[in-house]
């Protein structure tokens, strides 16, 4: 039997709740399709943060190193500075495991209604998670004065964008042959003219894909009036973060919207995580929406080379939807984070 090593970070929040029933759901496919997880439970966290004074031990990311991947549940506590959470634990995996591609899918399931006008939405938005707007370069000067400032310094680099844009249309190939970049060359006239060029660039080596380029406020209005259009969307770090979870509320909750965090090359383990938050506001009451993390644990399996289990996975959310007895809070039902998952293991067996 194939084992697989996996490195959990449950964080904090509903990531508590939502991992265990992911990982469960994971281990019942596998019992299915003759492979094992065998997990190992990090508390790396914000409570960490407030116990330790870090988010992870100094050598966190060492110990990661040799999992073959990395599951994630959220990160995020009041009172602990959303930069620290960030900049403390998600980032650093990020980039120091070079996971340049981050992979979100969003699809509209039957038995849902999306609060807009849609029926067929099937996309991927695909985020550059390494460089981008999302820069250690720049500072602040005159703290506490009036001419007080911040400069923040956007990062394109040919390498970094050009890999993006690979896998990207790359994805598009084995999709409906469609990819949209998300720009803003007409505002910001440096880095996004670039993109912009390295798109035509590398479009030229992907002749069996068929693109075109928006601009970011364009394109959002176009995913809210017409989401079932796109394929393949594209975007640096910042453009694919607002993209993905404006996508994932298109088509319901973004307690659906899952992740990966991918080193293609995999010379690195990726990182398998939810789209959403802890959201304290609902923490500890058992009624987190666990999709977002299983469909991201079906990700993770895809990885793994369980494309297999992967979508018998995704198929048993979307029967448990279509049924629609069982659907926790966020979905307009009654049910909790318990009763979904054993909904979906329910049909795993
Ligand atoms: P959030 O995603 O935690 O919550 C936004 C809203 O969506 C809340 O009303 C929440 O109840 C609801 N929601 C989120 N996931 C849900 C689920 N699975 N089921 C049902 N409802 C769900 O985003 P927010 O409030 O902006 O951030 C809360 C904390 O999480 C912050 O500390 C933030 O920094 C952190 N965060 C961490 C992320 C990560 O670990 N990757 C990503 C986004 C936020
Ligand atoms: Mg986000």
């Amino acid at each position: 039997m194939t084992t697989h090593d996996i490195a959990v970070i449950p964080g904090d929040g509903i990531g508590l709740e939502v991992t265990p029933a992911a990982l469960e759901v994971a281990r019942a496919a596998g019992r299915r399709h003759g492979f094992e997880l065998r997990l190992t439970e990090f508390d790396w966290s914000c409570e960490r943060y407030l116990r330790e004074g870090s988010m992870m031990p100094a050598d966190g990311l060492e110990r990661l190193r040799g999992f073959d991947a990395v599951f994630l549940g959220a990160v995020g506590f009041p009172g602990v500075p959303d930069h620290v959470s960030l900049w403390g634990l998600l980032i650093p995996i990020r980039r120091a495991f070079r996971q340049y591609v981050n992979l979100r899918p969003v699809r509209l399931f039957d038995g849902i209604e999306a609060p807009v006008r849609a029926t067929d939405i099937d996309l991927v938005v695909v985020r550059e998670n390494t460089e981008g707007e999302y820069s250690e370069i720049g500072g602040r000067m005159n703290r506490g004065f009036p001419d007080e400032m911040a400069v923040q310094e956007a990062v394109f680099t040919r390498t970094g964008v050009t890999r993006v844009l690979d896998y990207a249309f790359g994805l598009a190939g084995r999709r409906r042959g469609y990819l949209t970049s998300a720009t803003k060359s007409n505002g910001i006239v440096h880095t996004l003219p670039f993109w912009d060029e390295l798109v035509q660039e590398r479009a030229a080596e992907h002749p069996g894909v068929r693109w075109d380029q928006e601009h970011i406020d364009a394109l959002c209005a176009k995913l809210v009036l017409e989401p079932g259009r796109f394929d393949v969307i594209v975007g640096s770090n910042l453009f694919g973060d607002i993209l993905s979870d404006l996508a994932a509320a298109v088509t319901g909750s973004i307690g659906i919207a899952p992740s990966a965090n991918l080193n293609p090359e995999r010379e690195y383990p990726s990182m398998f995580e939810p789209v959403h938050g802890s959201a304290p506001d609902i923490a500890g009451q058992g009624v987190a929406n666990p999709i977002g993390a299983i469909w991201s644990a079906a990700m993770m399996l895809d990885h793994l080379g369980h494309g297999e289990a992967a979508e018998q996975i995704v198929a048993a959310i979307a029967t448990v939807l279509a049924k629609g007895d069982v659907r926790t809070r966020d979905l307009g039902g009654t049910a909790g984070t318990d009763e979904f998952t054993q909904a979906v293991l329910a049909l795993l067996v």
